[in-house]
């Protein structure tokens, strides 16, 4: 039997639901018999137990929270050869200017070509309160955009179709 680990940093818990998400999808997908374990980095234990890891952070000031690289460089040895995906939340994302979409998605582009990883993604998140005008107008996000541009299929799409599932 395989074993999973989602791994996750959050704030304000999108991250998680998208690790849960990408685990129902995985077991609902797998052919075989696999075990998942979801858990935030700071409980992880022993990295060497996984056959297989995934793991995401949420996007702040257009990039990874610093502890998520930081736990990506500590643990790369581990890492090697077991970390199957990366993935990221950005509530921009889905709707900001090109300009700040190429900035996000080419740090985690950087980020999984130094780790060997070829599976990355990035999803919608979510804002507790509408951003100021001139926020929005800085990233190009819709006046009206709803605060919450999560997207459960795209992550199922991932899943099935990036992720090797046995
Ligand atoms: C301090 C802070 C900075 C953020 N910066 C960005 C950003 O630069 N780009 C972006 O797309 N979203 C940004 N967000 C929105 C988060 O990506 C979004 O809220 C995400 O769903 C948070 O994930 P979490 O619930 O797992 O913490 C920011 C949120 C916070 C709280």
């Amino acid at each position: 039997m395989k074993h999973y680990l989602i791994g996750y940093i959050t704030q304000t818990q999108t991250t998680k639901e998208a690790a849960q998400q990408i685990a129902l999808q995985l077991e609902n997908n797998s052919s075989q018999q696999i075990s998942i374990e979801v858990c935030s980095l700071e409980t992880i234990k022993n990295l060497e137990t996984y056959d297989k890891i995934i793991l995401g952070s949420p996007i702040h000031g257009m990039r990874v929270m610093p502890e998520f690289s930081e736990f990506l460089s500590n643990h790369k040895e581990q890492l090697s050869g077991r970390l199957q995906g990366l993935y990221v939340v950005s509530y921009l994302y889905p709707t900001c200017r090109t300009f700040w979409k190429k900035l996000i998605l080419r740090g985690i582009q950087r980020l999984s070509r130094s780790h060997g990883v070829t599976r990355y993604a990035v999803f919608g998140g979510k804002l507790p309160e509408a951003m100021p005008t001139f926020v929005r107008f800085i990233f190009g996000t819709p006046d009206g955009a709803p605060l919450d541009s999560r997207d459960t299929q795209e992550i199922d799409r991932w899943v099935n179709d990036s992720l090797e599932l046995n």
